[in-house]
């Protein structure tokens, strides 16, 4: 392992562009329960089940009590050493981008600036009817929150099933083709196209590197493997 954050830092030096990808696995050390693995389920149910559309349609009660409990958890809580690490990194590459998958708003909190938050933030909702979104950090929220339209509030957050947002798609592909470097961190890569990012990468020539105490589906694909926490590991590179 030694030997390999060596290797990795090495290319770290050499490097022009870099770029992060994170998952859940990023903020599971400060406390942020992941989606999949042991700890994935609420109150019986399914994450993936409660992340959509027609849950929200069905019974948008059920969906905000699950928002306002991660939304509670994570108004406690404070980015780790890996957040800080991602956000020190971003000072260091005239080429930089932070591609992540979290709502938490964790990466912002440390102080990175240059975050694509490819699934939108769960301190953004946005009415269903008119579309109008604004930041929203009440906790608990009054559930049903209301647009001044008089429109349903969601979180502004993509679910199973929908688009992501076109821009920042647009933007994450375009880094990860031009990364000379690409770090994924804490996911397991399943979800789509955030996971194709790190395939995009590998394709047009970046170095890969995954950082996770588990395989994933996207470790045989990669060109390096540190096993372990991203709190523990992410620091080391700096
Ligand atoms: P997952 O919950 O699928 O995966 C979390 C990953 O983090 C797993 O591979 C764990 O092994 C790893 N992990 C756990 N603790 C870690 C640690 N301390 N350090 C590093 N890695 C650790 O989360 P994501 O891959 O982010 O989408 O899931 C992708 C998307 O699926 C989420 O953005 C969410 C979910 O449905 C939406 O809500 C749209």
């Amino acid at each position: 392992m030694r030997i390999q954050i060596e290797k990795l830092k090495s290319r770290l030096k050499k490097a022009r562009s870099l770029v992060v990808l994170t998952g859940a696995g990023v903020s599971s050390e400060s406390g942020v329960p992941t989606f999949r693995g042991a700890d994935g389920l609420w109150r019986n149910h399914d994450p993936m089940a409660l992340a959509t559309p027609e849950a929200f349609e069905e019974d948008p009660v059920l969906v905000w009590e699950w928002y306002d409990w991660r939304r509670s958890i994570i108004s406690k809580i404070q980015p780790n050493p890996a957040h800080y690490a991602i956000a020190e990194l971003e000072k260091r590459y005239a080429e930089f981008t932070l591609i992540t998958q979290n709502v938490d708003g964790l990466h912002l909190l440390a102080g990175s600036q240059k975050a694509i938050e490819l699934h939108g933030s769960i301190w953004t909702l946005k009415c269903v009817e008119c579309g109008n979104s604004s930041e929203n950090r009440e906790v608990p929220i009054k559930i049903l929150p209301r647009c001044s339209c008089g429109g349903l509030l969601r979180p502004s957050v993509v679910w199973f099933g929908e688009a992501l947002p076109e821009g920042a798609l647009y933007r994450a592909f375009e880094a990860s083709s031009n990364a000379e470097v690409m770090l994924v961190v804490g996911t397991s890569g399943v979800v789509q196209p955030a996971a194709s990012l790190a395939l995009r990468a590998k394709g047009a020539g970046a170095f890969v590197v995954e950082i996770n105490p588990e395989e994933t589906q996207l470790s045989g694909s990669l060109d390096m493997r540190l096993s372990g926490k991203a709190g523990e590991l992410m620091p080391t590179l700096l």
